[in-house]
């Protein structure tokens, strides 16, 4: 066990640059998230083809996956932004779903790939795939990073990085009231 500041990580492997009075139990490392990834992104490309693909980034959480996708596809590669706040500060989804910053160009089309960081009740997804298809995409599939099996959601997502249980997770995008977003794996909330 390390403590930094009045941080403790288990098990310590990683010295954070964050002391934001929270204990964090690693789950996936820098180096597993990089693998995943990269096998996440041989997939995608051999599902969806050569042409060129639109990774749309789910803002905030998804900005470190989709960055990292983005280098590990090979072939063409749109990127958009979608901004959505779906929980508040809170550690339990609302339900309500807000966008907070809409796509600056046509997916009319598009072969998209949604770029999410974790998927828990499935709200978040359901909604913004009645956004979309709206829009008249070529087509649209998934990508989340996590998934909560616990959380049932009602749409499933094309491509999973890993499975996480029914506990609050931060880091590589995730946030507990925007803090620890940056932190390069995958940790546990402990306390
Ligand atoms: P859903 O609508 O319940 O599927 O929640 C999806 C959104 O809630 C995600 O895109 C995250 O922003 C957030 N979220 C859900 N679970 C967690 C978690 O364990 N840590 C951080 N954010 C989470
Ligand atoms: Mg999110």
């Amino acid at each position: 066990m390390t403590a930094v500041g009045d941080l403790v990580i288990l098990p310590s492997q990683i010295v954070p640059h964050v002391s934001d009075g929270a204990t964090l139990r690693v789950l996936y490392t820098q180096e597993q998230i990089a693998e995943r990834v990269a096998a996440l992104a041989r997939q995608i490309r051999a599902d969806l083809g050569p042409e060129e693909i639109t990774l749309l980034c789910i803002l905030k959480g998804g900005f470190l996956f989709t960055g990292d996708l983005a280098r590990a596809l090979d072939g063409p590669v749109h990127i958009e932004f979608l901004g959505v706040q779906s929980y508040g500060d809170e550690m339990h989804s609302s339900g309500a779903v807000r966008i907070t910053h809409d796509l600056t160009r046509p997916i009319e089309g598009r072969r998209v790939v949604v770029v999410e960081d974790i998927v828990d009740t499935g709200l978040t997804l359901k909604y913004l795939m009645n956004v979309l298809a709206a829009r008249h995409p070529e087509s649209v599939h998934i990508a989340a990073f996590l998934e909560k099996p616990a959380g049932q959601s009602p749409v499933r997502p094309d491509y999973v990085g890993f499975s996480v249980g029914d506990e609050f997770v931060v880091g590589y995008g995730l946030d507990w009231a925007q803090r620890f977003r940056n932190l390069p794996y995958i940790a546990a909330v402990v306390r």
